[in-house]
């Protein structure tokens, strides 16, 4: 039976509309406006479209964006001042300094100078902290958004068995804590795992999360598994030109998966919407008023 698509552009669409009544009622019920501040240094292309999106959705959903656009040469000085006022601003729920940075700036320096209270990126050593001993923490977007398709699409994920491939901050090492949280069996697999591909055929649910373009085949993949790929890769086409793929081989492993994301369209659109709803869960945490339901861990 060919595998459900789990449609992550559809998913987020759904997560914003919902952030965005949240926030529509955080107004006109008690006056505030969710603030995130986006922090880019340098003129990264990739950075400076995913900028861009991000402050266009921000405001959507009804949301109060702030950019700070800086130059490639700016100090680590002077980004924590800018990183100080945004943490001292009432205005600002949510911070976000776009990675990576330039060389001449420390990156984790960067990341635990914002306040953890407003770190929706979920990456200073607090939130990392919190989440990996089971308590309510800021969580990554990218693995929050993989978590509610995957609550979605199975319900309970008690007991099931979770293989994750990556071991990034960002992504693999948040993801296989909070499959942990929702009780899964979990793996973290990655480049010196000695036999990936029977590691992979145990799983239940599979998060791959390497970047290398269609590395897991589908005859990896256990039948009737659930693929999570949050891979985007650009390869040369053999008739000329480019094209996005994930980090799963999409058609083969479609053939054998009980559902799979596709890239574009599966796991990418999740990652801003989990963006704006860490903005708001911040502001409301801020302001002691209760959490909205569904869109956090
Ligand atoms: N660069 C690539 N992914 C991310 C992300 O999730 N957050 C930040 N801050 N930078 C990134």
């Amino acid at each position: 039976m060919a595998a459900t698509v789990i449609d992550g552009k559809a998913f987020a669409a759904d997560v914003r509309s919902r952030v965005a009544e949240h926030v529509a009622g955080l107004k006109s019920e008690h006056g505030i406006v969710p603030g995130l501040a986006v922090v880019l240094v340098g003129e990264d292309p990739a950075s400076q479209v995913y900028v861009r999106n991000k402050g266009k959705q921000t405001v959507e959903v009804g949301m109060h964006s702030v950019e700070h656009r800086l130059d490639a040469t700016t100090s680590q000085e002077d980004l924590l001042a800018l990183i100080a006022d945004l943490n001292a601003d009432p205005a600002i729920h949510g911070i976000l300094c776009q990675l990576p940075v330039p060389d001449h700036i420390d990156g984790d320096t960067i990341l635990n100078a914002i306040d953890p209270a407003k770190d929706v990126d979920g990456f200073h050593i607090s939130n990392v902290g919190l989440l990996g001993t089971g308590q309510k923490a800021m969580v990554p977007c990218t693995p929050l958004g993989c978590l509610m398709m995957l609550r979605d699409h199975h319900g309970a994920l008690s007991g099931l068995d979770a293989v994750v491939i990556g071991r990034s901050n960002i992504v693999g090492k948040p993801m296989a804590q909070l499959l942990l949280g929702d009780s899964c069996t979990v793996t973290i697999a990655h480049s010196r795992t000695k036999d990936l591909a029977a590691t992979v055929r145990r799983a239940d649910i599979v998060v791959a999360a390497v970047g290398r373009p269609q590395m897991v085949p589908g005859d990896w993949i256990k039948p009737g598994a659930t693929v999570i790929d949050v891979g985007i890769n650009r390869i040369d086409k053999p008739e000329g030109g480019t094209r996005l793929v994930g980090d799963v081989d999409y058609d083969s492993c479609a053939a054998v998966a009980g559902a799979i994301t596709p890239v574009p369209g599966g796991v990418g659109p999740m990652t801003i919407a989990c963006l704006l709803a860490n903005t708001l869960t911040a502001c409301c945490r801020a302001n002691n008023l209760p959490e909205p339901e569904g869109l956090t861990a």
